[in-house]
């Protein structure tokens, strides 16, 4: 069960590169509460594990990484053993590595109590694959929010142009099928939508478009 049922929490599960992160944050910042971006906790024990030499398969050994994690969230940032990583973990390596360990039942076990630790008044908004499945089951309003693959890859594909990073669209989309399929399949929290969450497709929303839509939602859950 959640550690704080009494906090409203907005549970907002999707899979790779389909906004989610964006509208979370936005909606987070628009109701003034508290904003777990969970996949970067994934993504922060992959590259620990890896600056360690630790291979991604050994089960155990990045469970002892996820389990001694020495990450801060601070505002616009995110530090790694009191390091600046928020660039680092947004390579692309570092989201396949995430995708790799978040295979691991015990990896999964050892993030979960940091995840849940979020939730402080006067409320969270949590994004991922299993907030609302796993990490905060009782959430007020659950979201399952998704995009085609193709604006999926899009979309990714203009934010790395924008870095001036050199990629192939093709590239790309092949990545977030894989990637798709790899978090829909596992055995332990795999990506899905709940029988009680909304389903957001944002194929055809700007992000206003869909944080408004969130917004609504939940003021239709608020007491009259
Ligand atoms: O949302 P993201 O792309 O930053 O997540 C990176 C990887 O972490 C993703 O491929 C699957 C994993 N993940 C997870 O298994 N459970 C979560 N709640 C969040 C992310």
């Amino acid at each position: 069960m959640d550690t704080h049922p009494h906090i409203p929490v907005i549970a907002i599960d999707g899979p790779s590169a389909s906004g989610k992160g964006t509208v979370a944050a936005r909606v987070a910042a628009k109701l003034g509460w508290h904003y777990l971006d969970s996949g970067a906790i994934y993504r922060l024990t992959a590259l620990a594990a890896t600056r360690r030499g630790v291979s991604l398969d050994d089960e155990a050994a990045v469970a002892a990484v996820a389990a001694t994690l020495d990450a801060a969230f601070l505002e616009g940032a995110i530090l790694l053993d009191g390091d600046d990583a928020t660039e680092d973990i947004r390579a692309e390596a570092v989201g396949e590595g995430a995708s790799r360990v978040a295979v691991l039942p015990s990896v999964r076990a050892a993030l979960l109590q940091r995840q849940r630790d979020f939730g402080r008044p006067p409320g969270l908004v949590a994004d991922g694959r299993d907030m609302g499945s796993v990490v905060f089951p009782t959430a007020s309003l659950k979201v399952f929010l998704t995009a085609s693959a193709q604006v999926r890859a899009d979309r990714r594909y203009k934010q790395l142009i924008a870095k001036g990073e050199a990629v192939k669209i093709q590239q790309i989309l092949q990545d977030i099928e894989q990637r798709d399929a790899r978090d829909r399949a596992r055995s332990v929290a795999p990506l899905q939508q709940l029988p009680d969450a909304q389903l957001l497709d944002t194929t055809e929303l700007t992000v206003e478009q869909a944080v408004r839509t969130v917004l609504d939602w939940w003021r239709q859950l608020l007491p009259r």
